[in-house]
């Protein structure tokens, strides 16, 4: 299942995010989920794991275990990087062993001070907090993007982590339009006025951390998971699937893409079977009842700063 993006390119509904995956692991993991049928992957720069993707996507490729034109491949660009925005997506190609991407991101709607293409630093200054640069717009930064479009190396843009006055401005300015905004949701984060008022505009919403980051979020964060909420287990039995799988679901139904994270290859066959069941709209209801409005994503904890504040 896909969705239609803006521009006419399709991409899958369900993707596999990288973040946190361990480098030596990553060979096996992208291996076993091209196997089971995932296409589309969310990498980042920031990630520090774009070498290991690359090479295991080049032996997919090599060994025709799938062809280019099959796979979605999403990077992100960095916060210390807006001002070189050739260079970055260039460098993470690179890194990726790719000669084009399907989807590159503004990861956040924030310029940092430059710390070298690629490096992805986060600068904090001598009191522990990020050091933003004042000088570059988000304008500049889309400007950038969009010669990227022009340049063949990039077929989709997109932004992150932006939010409705964020996504309006950069819908006002830009010339070519996002194509998606990543954004962190899943039911206790629904965030559906922003959901709507980017779809409303045909900007794709893909979930980020679309488990509520789970038992991962919990060690970083302290946060608590949607997994076990006592509604989603009780939908789990009576669909007769997991609470992962109830949760992917709903995100698919209300039009979102989804790109959970595991390193376990039972989970990524879990998390892929959300196809063969509909959730009933009495359901839907019922999930849009446990929304707290709360991110479990908190980068706060190593900026100094809550930009979200
Ligand atoms: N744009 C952004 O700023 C941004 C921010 C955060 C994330 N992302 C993207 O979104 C992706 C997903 O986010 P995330 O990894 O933070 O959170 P997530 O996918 O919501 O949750 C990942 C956690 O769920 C566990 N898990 C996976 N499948 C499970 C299942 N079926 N049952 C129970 N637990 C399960 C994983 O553990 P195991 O690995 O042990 O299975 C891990 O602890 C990232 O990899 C990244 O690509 C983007």
């Amino acid at each position: 299942m896909a969705i239609t993006l803006n521009n006419g390119f399709k991409m899958p509904a369900i993707g596999l995010g990288v973040w946190r995956m361990e480098k030596k692991e990553m060979r096996d993991l992208i291996i076993n989920s091209i196997k089971i049928g995932y296409r589309h992957f969310d990498c980042a720069a920031d990630y520090q794991n774009e070498a290991e993707v690359g090479e295991a996507l080049a032996e997919a490729l090599q060994t025709g275990l799938v062809k280019r034109e099959e796979l979605f491949i999403t990077t992100k660009l960095w916060n210390s990087d807006h001002g070189h925005v050739i260079e970055a997506c260039k460098d993470s190609l690179k890194k990726l062993q790719l000669d084009y991407l399907d989807l590159y991101l503004i990861h956040f709607p924030v310029a940092t001070k430059h710390t070298g293409v690629g490096t992805t630093g986060s600068s904090l200054d001598d009191e522990g907090v990020l050091e933003i640069d004042t000088t570059i717009t988000l304008e500049t930064t889309w400007r950038g993007m969009e010669e990227l479009v022009s340049m063949g190396l990039v077929r989709s843009i997109g932004i992150s982590n932006y939010d409705i006055f964020l996504t309006r401005d950069c819908l006002a300015y830009s010339k070519v339009k996002p194509a998606v905004n990543q954004i962190e949701t899943h039911p206790y984060f629904q965030r559906d006025s922003l959901v709507k008022f980017c779809q409303k505009h045909g900007i794709c919403v893909t979930a980020h951390t679309p488990l509520g980051g789970a038992v991962a979020n919990t060690e970083w964060f302290g946060t608590v998971s949607c997994l076990e909420d006592p509604v989603l287990k009780g939908l789990a039995e009576k669909y007769k699937k997991t609470v992962a799988q109830v949760v992917l679901r709903w995100g698919i139904q209300r039009n979102t893409a989804v790109i959970p994270k595991s390193s376990k290859v039972e989970r990524l066959e879990e998390n892929f079977q959300v196809f063969d069941f509909k959730l009933a709209e009495e359901d839907m209801a019922l999930i849009k009842s446990i929304d707290r409005a709360y991110r479990t994503n908190q980068p706060a904890k190593f900026w100094g700063i809550n930009l979200y504040a």
